[in-house]
């Protein structure tokens, strides 16, 4: 692998351990005004010195993040539709690699759609950006995203994975099922979990437990950290699980008392 590819991907999942927590912000590229990011720098920069990576769009990062922070970013550069769209995720490139670039990113984040009517135009458009990717030595994450009509199980996960990995993507954003480690054996390239929608915090830390306990390398997560009742010490506790072995409830136990403190 070319050392400038190496030396992106070393930024995003972390050589001392193998594992990342990357803080996913990058909501509003199709559901706007997400709750918790409505106005996202105020979220984001706290929460920033408990995270490895930033995953967000260009005008999320341009309009809100300074750029003298100390953050690796990954550029969302998928999308082109809305929730309101009858074909969400039908989505194209919505920032080049060339603009990446210029924005510094250590990675950029694609999002694939196996099993959809439209899943060729997603997957061609995924390939030419790893083309891209290899040009110029900026790792690609495909996010498996998941149609409403799709079985969210390991079966479909392992599928979506696979394929993301054979196109070329260096790391796959899948998320958390039952029987994961099946998802985890048929990927050759690292995993990382999506949070999904918010839940309690106990559960959240414990998929993320269960996740890495499965083979996976770390967590993408947004809602379940940016929607907690406190984000700073929600972050902390992800970062306990993934980076210092803490069970959930260890890591639950961490968040109550950092909860406290803030108080
Ligand atoms: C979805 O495609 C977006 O990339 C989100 O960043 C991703 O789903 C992770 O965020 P959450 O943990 O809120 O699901």
């Amino acid at each position: 692998m070319d050392w400038g590819m190496q030396n992106r991907l070393s930024k995003i999942i972390k050589p001392k351990d193998g594992r990342t927590v990357m803080l996913a912000v990058d909501h509003g590229y199709f559901m706007g005004p997400t709750t918790g990011l409505e106005d996202l720098g105020k979220m984001v920069n706290p929460l920033l010195p408990y995270a490895d990576t930033l995953m967000l769009t260009r005008g999320g990062l341009r309009n809100y993040i300074s750029p003298d922070v100390d953050i690796p970013i990954v550029l969302r550069v998928s999308g082109g539709t809305s929730i309101l769209s009858k074909e969400l995720l039908r989505e194209g490139m919505i920032a080049n690699m060339e603009e990446a670039i210029r924005l510094n990113a250590a990675g950029v984040a694609f999002s694939i759609m196996v099993g959809a009517d439209f899943e060729r135009d997603t997957l061609l458009h995924f390939s030419k950006l790893i083309d891209d990717s290899n040009r110029y030595g900026v790792p690609t994450i495909a996010v498996t995203a998941v149609g409403k009509e799709m079985a969210r199980d390991a079966r479909y996960m392992s599928l979506a994975s696979r394929i993301a990995a054979e196109l070329g993507a260096n790391i796959v954003k899948t998320y958390f099922v039952e029987n994961f480690e099946q998802v985890i054996e048929t990927c050759p390239v690292p995993v990382v979990i999506a949070g999904g929608k918010k839940q309690p915090e106990l559960d959240a830390l414990k998929m993320a437990h269960d996740a890495l306990s499965a083979g996976a390398i770390g967590v993408d997560m947004g809602r379940n950290i940016f929607q907690s009742e406190d984000p700073v010490a929600m972050i902390q506790a992800v970062r306990a699980v993934v980076h210092e072995n803490h069970t959930p409830q260890e890591a639950f136990d961490k968040f109550n008392e950092l909860k406290k403190q803030t108080k």
